[in-house]
């Protein structure tokens, strides 16, 4: 390993087209912290497999998704990015430390609660074991440090029990217990100004929309609902439009957006108008190198099996050092 400060390992699954929710809740952190870390970050196909009725999204979401992160600053040349299934020592490692992984706790985890309550007729015995395969995916590449979002917390405890339960079991040390970097990032909500920016919801804004779609779906956002008439006065504070100029706009624009909201000296459609502006200018180098990347579709496939290939170095020396410590017979004799 290099001189940083350690190995950072994070995933998503290949949810296709990233939106602004994405950016800000993932992959803005995961660009800054190839400064300081080894980064390994993951397209997790395999994890999409536990709530997918069917695939057929699956080969160009993972396209998208890596185009989106290819664009958006993370550079292969640095930093290792591949897709799941492409290292299968995952799934090898999943069933191993799925013999240390009680039953009990993997059924009161809230996001595996969460899911059997949103699709009660697809609970599969993958679907129960995803923090085992997310634990695999941590330790295969021997992580110090996650980055994740407060909806992982619990997965990533899980994380550090399944190290320790593992190693106490084979009295070893070979997996390391990794530490979780919570994101910090104020949720960003989407175009309704309710809930949380999704793409099952279609309350997003995509960060590789033209500038015609990003004002089209600005210009639908729901502003302060009191505000009923251009010239009543709003508030900003229960306002979404005014909460992305904060992440958005130059700090004199959103002091002024404040005052003029107050005292409706601007109207919705014009503070709108600013705001779409500005998102479109703060993507327009990232839209630029996109759209030449799209042009090159074989190479970015190519980055991904040389990602896959790298990582496949770490994850076999990983394994052989596993199935050590667990006692299994040699492959081939010493
Ligand atoms: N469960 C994570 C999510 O839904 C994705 C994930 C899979 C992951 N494996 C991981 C995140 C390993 C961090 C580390 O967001």
């Amino acid at each position: 390993m290099s001189d940083k400060k350690g190995r950072v390992f994070s995933g998503a699954r290949p949810t296709g087209r990233q939106h602004l929710g994405n950016y800000f809740g993932a992959i803005q952190n995961y660009v800054a912290l190839q400064q300081d870390y080894d980064c390994v970050y993951c397209i997790v196909d395999v994890h999409a497999l536990t709530t997918m009725e069917t695939t057929e999204n699956i080969r160009q979401n993972t396209l998208e998704m890596a185009l989106d992160w290819l664009a958006a600053g993370i550079d292969p040349a640095q930093s290792i990015l591949f897709v799941q299934s492409h290292v299968p020592q995952v799934l090898e490692l999943h069933t191993y430390l799925s013999m240390v992984s009680p039953l009990g706790k993997l059924s009161e985890l809230p996001n595996f609660k969460e899911e059997v309550k949103n699709h009660p007729n697809n609970v599969n015995y993958g679907l129960l074991g995803y923090p085992v395969l997310m634990t695999s995916d941590i330790v295969l590449y021997k992580t110090n440090v996650v980055p994740v979002g407060v909806d992982q917390q619990s997965h990533l405890e899980f994380a550090r029990e399944t190290v320790r339960s593992f190693n106490y079991r084979y009295q070893t040390d070979v997996l390391i217990e990794p530490q979780m970097k919570l994101t910090a990032f104020p949720k960003i909500l989407g175009t309704d100004g309710k809930a949380k920016m999704s793409k099952s919801l279609d309350n997003h804004i995509e960060m590789a929309s033209t500038p015609e779609e990003t004002t089209q779906r600005v210009m639908s956002m729901l502003t302060d609902p009191q505000r009923l008439r251009r010239t009543d006065p709003g508030d900003p504070d229960v306002c979404n439009v005014y909460s992305l100029h904060k992440i958005f706009s130059k700090p004199e624009d959103v002091e002024r957006i404040n005052r003029e909201c107050r005292t409706a000296e601007i109207g919705c459609v014009q503070c709108k108008r600013l705001l779409a502006e500005n998102i479109n200018s703060y993507f327009a180098p990232y839209r630029e190198k996109r759209a030449a990347l799209e042009e090159k579709e074989d190479e970015v496939w190519d980055i991904l099996a040389d990602g896959a290939k790298r990582a496949s170095a770490i994850a076999e020396q990983t394994m052989i050092e596993v199935r050590d410590a667990i006692g299994l017979a040699p492959r081939q004799r010493a």
